[in-house]
């Protein structure tokens, strides 16, 4: 498909629209409403329009229309085998693009449309597969913008759009940003201010038996507990075509390393002495804001995660521009309300989110006698096998002596979890595989999601230990029925 820009007038390139060249660069955050006029027109013609979402901006083109499509993958260099998201501008059209569209759906968009949740369904056959890489999966969206949701409602249709970036690029939340990114491809490209939420749209899998989480963003999982009754699991992620999937994505020019906080200052010092110019991204706190670490660039995020997640690519964007050799992340707090923030930190890395990265062994609770052990202990002996450098974890009541030491070289589980990618288990026991990503998040929401994926899956019951930080997931879960009584210390 072609590669060049669609027809336009002369001079429209950084424009808002080709339909008002005097007027020059929108003076308003906002286009107007001439300028959606003449991007709706563009998007008849088969055309590309970028556009402001309250997530990230998009790229994009009329979803019925393959050749559209294609120029959005031409314009990106994204794989064709990669799925576009479609944008509605209501909940009413969701059965012009989804069959077998299930109550829970009606009641996730009723709870959080419009807005940053994108929702994967069972395809309607008329949706061209160009638009979802081939799977007979669509994932569908109504985004809350302003300039969205005029653009949609007046073009009526459905439209595709991935992040307005390059493929593998960090997503753009400034108009600016995508003219640097896409400004040579795409004619129309329209003012919306900077986006509010400033990461990609939390997006949840409906189409198989359960909800799973396929990428953490907007919306919280804890709000989505509230109308799924139980947090979304993240296993079987791993599969292809998920987002991010690939090494390297979301990820910034200038190579990112995320250190936790008391090993800033060393991973700056290392850095400098080997002769590499260091940008250094914090978290804003008392009196540290612009502190220069061994005279590295330093710059700044808020030290609360909407905050941080609105501005967080503004600031790689930012890292790239210094030219550093390498930036230094400090990494946030380990706490409910940063998944999404340590999600794309994870991947800005270039961390593959899904390697595996440790194995975390659920014991069961003290009173239900001792486990059958035989079982667990083969295979744990099978994962240390495959992947020698996996740590194990134990969470229960059996986190004790009882195993050989080359099976069990760590003895807690009070560590970061997070819903992991396989599970098997015996009477008693379960084995959880955490991957990269589950394991930069320290929160306690996710012992309460393992608890619950276990529960789900007729493991049975289990404790978690009973110590200060759990005490209060554990009375979660106790309310749910998934344990009994914590264990003493
Ligand atoms: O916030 C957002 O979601 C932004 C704005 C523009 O809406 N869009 C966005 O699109 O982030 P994109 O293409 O950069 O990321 C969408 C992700 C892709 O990684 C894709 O794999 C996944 O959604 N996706 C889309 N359709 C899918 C499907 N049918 N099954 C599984 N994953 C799907
Ligand atoms: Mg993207």
């Amino acid at each position: 498909m072609p590669e060049t820009p669609a027809p336009r007038a002369a001079g429209a390139t950084g424009a808002a629209t080709d339909q008002h060249p005097a007027a020059g660069p929108a003076p308003s955050d906002r286009a107007t409403e001439a300028q959606v006029a003449a991007a709706v027109a563009a998007l008849r013609r088969g055309e590309l329009v970028a556009f402001p979402t309250e997530t990230v901006y998009g790229l994009g083109a009329d979803a019925a229309d393959p050749a559209a499509v294609a120029r959005v993958f031409a314009a990106k260099g994204r794989p064709a085998d990669h799925p576009l998201i479609v944008h509605l501008a209501s909940a009413a059209q969701l059965d012009d693009w989804a069959v077998d569209v299930p109550e829970v759906a009606r009641r996730l968009a009723d709870r959080f449309w419009p807005g940053p949740l994108t929702l994967i369904l069972r395809r309607h056959p008329r949706v061209p597969t160009a638009v979802t890489g081939g799977q007979d999966t669509i994932g569908v969206r109504v985004p809350r913008h302003p300039v969205a949701h005029a653009l949609l409602e007046a073009f009526g249709g459905g439209v595709a759009a991935p992040s307005a970036n390059r493929f593998g690029r960090v997503s753009p939340t400034t108009r600016e940003r995508v003219v640097a990114e896409l400004g040579d491809v795409v004619g129309t490209i329209l003012e919306g201010g900077d986006c509010e939420v400033g990461l990609e749209s939390t997006i949840v899998d409906l189409s198989g038996d359960r909800p799973r989480l396929l990428r953490p963003g907007g919306i919280g999982t804890d709000e989505l507990a509230e109308v799924l009754d139980a947090v979304p699991t993240r296993e079987g992620t791993g599969a292809p075509r998920t987002p991010g999937r690939l090494p390297s994505h979301y990820a910034p020019t200038t190579p990112v390393r995320v250190v936790d906080a008391d090993a800033l200052d060393a991973a700056v010092a290392g850095e400098r002495e080997a002769g590499r110019r260091v940008a250094v991204l914090r978290v804003a706190g008392d009196g540290d804001g612009d502190i220069g670490l061994h005279g590295a660039e330093t710059l700044t995020l808020p030290a609360e995660p909407a905050a941080y997640g609105r501005a967080l690519y503004g600031r790689l964007a930012e890292i790239d521009r210094l030219g550093c050799d390498v930036a230094v992340v400090e990494r946030p707090p380990a706490r409910h309300g940063w998944e999404a923030v340590h999600d794309r930190l994870g991947r800005a890395q270039g961390v593959d989110p899904h390697a595996l990265r440790a194995v975390l062994l659920v014991g069961p609770c003290a009173d239900e006698g001792p486990p059958d052990t035989a079982g667990a202990v083969e295979e744990l002996r099978a994962w240390r096998a495959t992947a020698e450098a996996v740590p194990v974890l134990l969470l229960g009541a059996w986190a004790s002596s009882a195993y050989p030491p080359e099976v069990l070289p760590a003895v807690r589980g009070d560590r970061a979890i997070h819903t992991g990618l396989r599970l098997t288990g015996g009477p008693g026991w379960a084995l959880v595989a955490l991957e990269a990503s589950d394991a930069n998040l320290g929160i306690p929401v996710g012992r309460v999601e393992l608890a619950l994926a276990l529960h789900d899956t007729g493991r049975g019951r289990f404790h978690l230990s009973a110590d200060d930080a759990l005490a209060a997931d554990t009375r979660a879960l106790q309310r749910r029925g998934v344990v009994g009584t914590p264990l003493a210390p």
